[in-house]
């Protein structure tokens, strides 16, 4: 089948949103580019339009929409004429490049790169967490880092219980966070190490099949990985808590696409019950208790995988400490931690503009 132009017009026939929405994805034949286009094409989306954008070497191939065949066009400071929210997701540097552009011709952008995330004039936002913070956006908001994202959506429930004055958190994280190209890696490493084959290593500095490592982004002086220090400040902005005191150590580990963490919690002054803990938890939306001691069945990533709820489990006073507790957590990478956080970022944002019509 022959391609189309790639701004094709959808129908929605929900009634809940009147105005229509012209999309644009930068990064749309990435990891998560292509969930963004999973869930416009899967759920209740008042879409006008979809434009998907790409580097120059994806210029002209074809992606499936709605049983159309739309065109990825290369992404140029002129490719948001006419959209109303801009997903980007092709990396830092693109988002610094045209997200501005984005802006000035009128888009809301939703950024999934870190490039605007520490900025004091972006809101950066878990609409579980924060969502009164879409309001004062300037046209950017950011979408937190995964690891951050996923934490936060299993310590957010317990902070509404009590004040938390401290958090440790080890990640064991997926392929999925350095894009599709290192999810491929994983696999083709996992195929030559069977085979006898020396491991051939691109998007990973170490061999990533039946391995783990430390994060592998830049250590600055203090010792910290740039993953680690975004979940500790990304984590005091969105909880508008500075005086929160967080240490994380990021490792990678051999799992496709779904973080796991490994989190103690302390809080200040006395803990909540265990009870009141897996009720806050299971009450919270988009978080699943997972915690079945008996069976000895906690989260697993591949239980997380391509599912929206961040799984919370193995919840236990801390022993060495009468005011803390410990959990794990897991999450899909590429959804919460990414294209439906953004998603779920647009929505809220279409949310709270219909209530001001
Ligand atoms: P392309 O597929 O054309 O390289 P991932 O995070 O899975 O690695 O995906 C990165 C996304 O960012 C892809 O869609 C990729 O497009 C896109 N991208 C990378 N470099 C550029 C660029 N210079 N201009 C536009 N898009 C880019």
């Amino acid at each position: 089948m022959s391609g189309k132009m790639s701004v094709t017009k959808f129908t929605h026939t929900g009634d809940l949103f009147l105005k229509k929405y012209n999309v644009a994805i930068a990064g749309a034949t990435g990891a998560v580019g292509v969930e963004f286009i999973k869930l416009l094409q899967e759920r209740d989306f008042p879409l006008g339009s979809l434009k998907l954008l790409a580097s120059h070497r994806s210029a002209g191939k074809t992606m499936d929409f709605k049983g159309e065949k739309l065109v990825v066009e290369e992404l140029t400071e002129s490719s948001f004429e006419g959209i109303d929210i801009a997903f980007f997701s092709a990396g830092g540097g693109r988002s610094k490049e045209y997200a501005n552009a984005a802006v000035k011709s009128g888009a809301l952008v939703i950024d999934n790169s870190s490039a605007f995330r520490m900025d004091p004039g972006v809101p950066l936002v878990v609409p579980e967490v924060n969502p009164e913070d879409i309001e004062w956006n300037k046209g950017i908001i950011a979408n937190p880092n995964c690891s951050t994202i996923i934490l936060l959506m299993a310590v957010t429930p317990l902070i509404r219980l009590q004040k938390v004055k401290r958090i440790i958190v080890s990640t064991y994280q997926a392929a999925s966070g350095a894009g599709a190209a290192a999810m491929q890696e994983l696999i083709d490493q996992s195929r030559q190490v069977l085979d006898g084959e020396e491991a051939t290593k691109n998007s990973f500095p170490h061999q990533i099949a039946f391995n783990l490592f430390s994060h592998n982004t830049t250590i600055a002086d203090d010792g910290y990985n740039e993953e680690e220090r975004k979940m500790i400040f990304e984590s005091r902005k969105i909880l508008h808590d500075d005086a929160l005191m967080i240490s994380a150590t990021c490792v990678r580990v051999p799992v496709l696409r779904a973080h796991s963490e490994s989190v103690n919690i302390e809080f200040d002054g006395e803990r909540p019950t265990l009870d009141a803990i897996r009720s806050a938890l299971a009450a919270f939306p988009n978080v699943r208790l997972v915690d079945d001691r008996v069976a000895n069945y906690f989260p697993m990533p591949l239980d997380a995988s391509g599912i929206d709820e961040t799984l919370v489990g193995r919840i236990r006073y801390d022993l060495s400490n009468p005011n803390a507790i410990d959990l794990f957590v897991c999450g899909d990478q590429i959804l919460k931690g990414a294209a439906l956080n953004g998603y779920q970022i647009a929505e809220e944002w279409i949310r709270q503009q219909s209530a001001f019509v």
